[in-house]
């Protein structure tokens, strides 16, 4: 992302800290707390976490930890969000068996971990035409098991000047190119797809 593109995502979340002052889900763009949580609850029903280290990308506030927690008992958990503030907030959780990076994602290498998840990251607009493609690409060298992520969905999302929407058989036949093991997710939300492609098993 460049510079611009991270600010104006910056100023989006501040903005909508000013307006929704004691209310994270909406803070971190959310429609509310079920909105956030419909999309967990997608995530953690399409692989075995138990065991598995987990790459959050796009964060937030790290609430994907203690949820995972709830479900399965996972190795270890790093996050990895741009905007400071939810970084600062998600390390005073003291959440066990976790990390927390203030990083750009996009353009930090980023550590191999078994499953990579980002819920709500990818769907800014970014002034590099391949970024989503681009996304998926890193996302996959660096997980060892599986990439899960979300994205809005173009067939009923209209996009805004911040917000960018998707056509899941595109991105499909995106993920298909690195894996066939892929599939989409559509049930769960009007506005929503969930993407789910996994590596294939090596046999030692
Ligand atoms: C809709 S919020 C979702 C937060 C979290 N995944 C959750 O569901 O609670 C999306 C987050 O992605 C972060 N984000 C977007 N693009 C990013 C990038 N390139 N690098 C790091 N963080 C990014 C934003 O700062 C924001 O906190």
């Amino acid at each position: 992302m460049n510079f611009l593109d991270r600010l104006n995502i910056y100023f989006y979340h501040k903005d909508r800290n000013k307006k929704w002052p004691d209310n994270p889900p909406k803070i971190l763009g959310w429609r509310d707390e079920e909105s956030q949580l419909s999309r967990f609850r997608i995530i953690a029903k399409q692989h075995d976490f138990n065991h598995k280290t987990v790459l959050d990308l796009g964060c937030g506030y790290g609430d994907f930890k203690p949820f995972i927690d709830q479900h399965y008992d996972i190795a270890y958990y790093t996050g990895i969000d741009q905007h400071k503030a939810f970084i600062k907030e998600a390390k005073k959780r003291q959440l066990t068996a976790s990390e927390f990076f203030d990083a750009d994602f996009a353009r930090d290498t980023l550590p191999k971990h078994d499953i990579v998840i980002a819920s709500g990251s990818l769907n800014y607009h970014s002034s590099d035409s391949n970024y989503l493609v681009n996304m998926i690409s890193k996302m996959y060298q660096a997980a060892n098991d599986a990439v899960i992520f979300n994205l809005l969905n173009a067939k009923t999302f209209p996009e805004d000047t911040l917000l960018k929407s998707y056509h899941s058989e595109h991105v499909l036949a995106y993920c298909r190119t690195l894996s066939s093991d892929c599939y989409i997710e559509d049930q769960y939300s009007n506005d929503d797809f969930t993407v789910v492609l996994k590596k294939p098993k090596t046999h030692a």
